[in-house]
């Protein structure tokens, strides 16, 4: 998608209620990025809310992909480690509009999400996705390699337990040897 722009996103009622309902739709349709379903919008907005007033303190990163007006996805990335870990950065909350899937969206976060994160001179990527339904294609596809899988890890949004993989990925240039 040629006309998308990837942008930091900040806290303003309108931005809030696009990303709470990309967060209420991927949930409902079984997308495993911490909630349960049915999520209200007041739960989703809270959280944003929240995210983004972490993001205003530099603790993170939210970006969102805009196609117009329209937000299309959005990535998070965490950047408030322990002192012992200055390097490392984290990938969360990575999603797509369902009427934007399949055009590059998520890659094209990815890709502004690790951008941001060498930045910010990190050189470790860590993430995990639900071995169900998750996302590993799509990581592995962005270079990242797969540590292992946790068994029965967290619920999916509509029940039962799913397990979670584990991956990391390499940035920048390394300065921690
Ligand atoms: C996962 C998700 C973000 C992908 O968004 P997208 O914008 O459609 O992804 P892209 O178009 O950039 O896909 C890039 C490539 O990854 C592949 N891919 C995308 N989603 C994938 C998935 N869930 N599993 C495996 N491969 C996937 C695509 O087929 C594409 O491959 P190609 O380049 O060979 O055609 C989207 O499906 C989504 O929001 N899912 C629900 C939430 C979720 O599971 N998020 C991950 C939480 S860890």
């Amino acid at each position: 998608m040629d006309s998308l722009e990837i942008q930091a996103l900040s806290d303003d009622a309108a931005t809030v209620a696009m990303l709470a309902e990309l967060l209420i739709g991927t949930v409902a349709a079984g997308g495993s990025v911490s909630f349960m379903h049915p999520l209200s919008a007041a739960a989703a907005r809270d959280f944003w809310r929240k995210s983004l007033a972490a993001a205003a303190r530099g603790e993170r990163a939210v970006l969102g992909a805009w196609q117009g007006d329209a937000l299309a996805g959005t990535v998070t990335l965490l950047l408030d480690f322990q002192p012992n870990q200055p390097h490392r950065a984290e990938i969360a909350k990575l999603m797509t509009g369902r009427d934007y899937r399949g055009r590059g969206v998520a890659t094209r976060l990815m890709h502004a999400a690790e951008e941001l994160a060498v930045q910010k001179g990190r050189t470790l990527l860590v993430l995990d996705t639900a071995s169900e339904e998750g996302a590993a294609g799509l990581y592995e596809k962005l270079g990242f390699t797969l540590t292992g899988e946790i068994p029965d890890f967290a619920l999916k949004p509509h029940g039962g337990l799913t397990g979670t993989l584990m991956y990391w990925k390499r940035i920048g240039r390394d300065r921690f040897p």
